[in-house]
């Protein structure tokens, strides 16, 4: 794997982030709602820098794979809170087509939440198939695919303390 987003310049952007969202969220008790499984690690670090009153919830929808519709929607594991009248903040870790998101916003938006908004860490703008413009971005990053930092290729790297590219054996340098 190659570097892409060390743990310092993760941790600043975190830390922007958690002011920005202190700032537009202040005198309010946002719920911050982490898709499973990739924002976890985001999660956690984002709401140590958020000065504010705050809930945290998960929700896991099915991913995409070919055979299925994109935009058809399979929750494994609901929210338990009820986000009526709450001020929502999905949290996720990636961007990528945009499918994940979309999905969850309607669901969420269903439910008729105060407001509803979506925070992820990185955005992988050319790579989308649904219009899909998220609130707050840590970083846009070229269409490669990464790992760490809570993302994971099969499971793997998920705990690695930075962001980085897998290099395919083949790709790069010979040897
Ligand atoms: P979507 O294509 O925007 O719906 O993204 C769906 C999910 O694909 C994300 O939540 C990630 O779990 C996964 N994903 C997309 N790009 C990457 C990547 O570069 N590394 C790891 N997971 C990714
Ligand atoms: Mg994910």
């Amino acid at each position: 794997v190659k570097v892409l987003l060390d743990t310092p310049a993760i941790a600043q952007r975190v830390h922007e982030l958690g002011v920005q969202l202190t700032r537009d969220y202040r005198g309010r008790r946002p719920v911050l709602i982490g898709l499973l499984k990739g924002s976890f690690v985001f999660l956690a670090d984002l709401i140590r820098q958020i000065d504010l009153p705050l809930e945290i919830d998960f929700l896991a929808l099915a991913s995409y794979r070919a055979g299925t519709t994109p935009g058809e929607l399979r929750v494994l594991k609901d929210v338990g809170t009820d986000v009526e009248g709450r001020d929502v903040l999905i949290v996720e870790d990636i961007c990528d087509t945009g499918h994940s998101l979309a999905a969850a916003c309607r669901l969420l938006a269903g439910r008729r939440p105060a407001s509803l908004r979506v925070c992820i860490l990185l955005d992988k703008p050319s790579r989308r198939q649904v219009a899909f413009q998220p609130d707050y971005v840590g970083f846009e990053i070229p269409d490669r695919f990464v790992v760490g930092y809570g993302l994971d290729r099969a499971e793997c790297h998920r705990n690695l303390p930075y962001i980085a590219v897998v290099e395919e054996p083949g790709q790069g340098q010979a040897g």
